[in-house]
């Protein structure tokens, strides 16, 4: 099958080289860039034309960031009929519902392993496990960068700033920073596992965060000295027909899975009736493994030619999203701030900080939001209870 790629970065030339060295029935036929690097005048073209108009190109591959023109290049291609797999998780997380209406339509396969996850067959499985399971929870670690930050201040004593710095060199942070240690990257993943586990369009909106922008080198000695570790944790569960879903820095006790995922790796399970609990882990980001992540929805997409679009995603789920009155998730939180956390909230302390009755995630949002008016470096963090993480 001839493909295009859209985008030659990170995870766009991670699937180039992948199929240059495991072809596997694909070939690569023309790829868009910016800029034309030499050596690849034949290959790389900077018009999308090239690709989304033409008729022997079956598939694109889409890695490029962001919502435009990613959006309209994509939606562009599944209206020609063409197949299409993405890497870009803002862009699937924000148009869900209207690209797989619109693959619906034209009869177009449709698939984003890699924008949750990076290398980890994670989405797949997960839709796999529903062909005949029921799943009840998901939870763990979806965004590298902040895995990296947060194992690095704990087991080597090093500072935010520092490490931060060092993840943009190694090419795991977003442009932006900003989307992964504010959560917003991890939000997005949660928001389209939360979507296939359920059946339902979860928007990133939908999902209340907590980042990790804030977090000292006080913060994790009083963490150690509680006797536990801080990860960003995604978690996601449905009660009585109610999804709640969150994303937020957790204090867990060091035998729980996630504390043992180390550097930019990511660990996300899932929980169902008949599969019990599954554990996917691995590196959730980087060239090659997000590439070939990409390429392996790609030979998917081959094997099944026009019937690809019948393995999309259906979003037919009963469930509705838990409102904070059903909210089925509730933490006590590690509170640092300057500002005054309403003493009927307080139920005990941690060195320079407080520990409060249990919230929701939403309530906790809200009363970060309250604190940062007055320190805008509060850091707030749920202490989850002991055996949670086997969920
Ligand atoms: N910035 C993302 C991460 C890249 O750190 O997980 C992979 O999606």
């Amino acid at each position: 099958m001839k493909v295009g790629i859209l985008g030659n970065g990170n995870v766009g030339g991670g699937a180039r080289t992948v199929i240059a060295r495991h072809p596997c029935g694909l070939e690569v036929k023309k790829v868009l860039a910016r800029h034309i690097p030499a050596g690849l005048e034949g290959l790389v073209t900077t018009d999308p034309a090239e690709i989304l108009e033409d008729p022997e190109i079956e598939l694109v591959g889409e890695a490029l960031n962001g919502l435009e023109p990613a959006y309209t290049y994509v939606s562009e291609a599944l209206r020609r009929g063409k197949h299409v797999v993405s890497a870009n998780k803002a862009m699937i997380c924000r148009y869900f519902t209207e690209l797989h209406a619109l693959a619906a339509e034209h009869g177009a396969g449709l698939r984003f392993t890699p924008s949750a996850g990076g290398g980890i067959p994670w989405l797949v499985n997960l839709r796999r496990t529903l062909r005949c399971d029921r799943v009840t929870a998901l939870r763990g670690i979806l965004n590298g960068t902040t895995n990296y930050i947060l194992d690095a201040m704990q087991t080597q004593g090093r500072c935010f700033e520092e490490v931060l710095a060092e993840t943009q060199r190694m090419g795991y942070a977003e442009a932006d920073p900003s989307a992964d240690i504010d959560g917003l990257d991890a939000q997005r993943k949660c928001a389209i596992s939360a979507s296939i586990a359920f059946g339902i369009p979860v928007r990133e909106e939908d999902v209340p965060v907590l980042g990790i922008r804030s977090v000292t080198a006080e913060d994790v000695q009083n963490f150690a000295a509680m006797g536990r570790i801080c990860r960003l944790l995604v978690q996601v569960e449905e009660v009585a027909g109610a999804v709640s879903a969150c994303v937020e820095p957790a204090l867990l006790l060091p035998q729980e899975i996630e504390c043992s995922i180390h550097a930019c790796d990511n660990c996300i399970s899932l929980t169902a009736d008949e599969a019990g609990t599954l554990r996917f882990s691995g590196p959730g980001a980087g060239a090659a493994p997000t590439g070939s992540s990409l390429v392996q929805d790609m030979i998917d997409i081959a094997a099944l030619g026009k019937a690809a679009c019948a393995g999309n995603v259906v979003l037919d789920g009963k469930a509705v999203l838990g409102g904070d009155a059903i909210h089925s998730i509730r933490h006590p939180y590690y509170v640092r701030s300057q500002g005054k956390v309403p003493p009927e909230l307080v139920r005990g302390g941690a060195g320079s900080a407080k520990i409060t009755a249990p919230l929701t995630p939403q309530e906790a949002v809200q009363l970060e939001r309250k604190l940062h008016r007055r320190d805008k470096t509060t850091f707030l963090a749920a202490i989850l209870p002991s055996g949670k993480g086997n969920i």
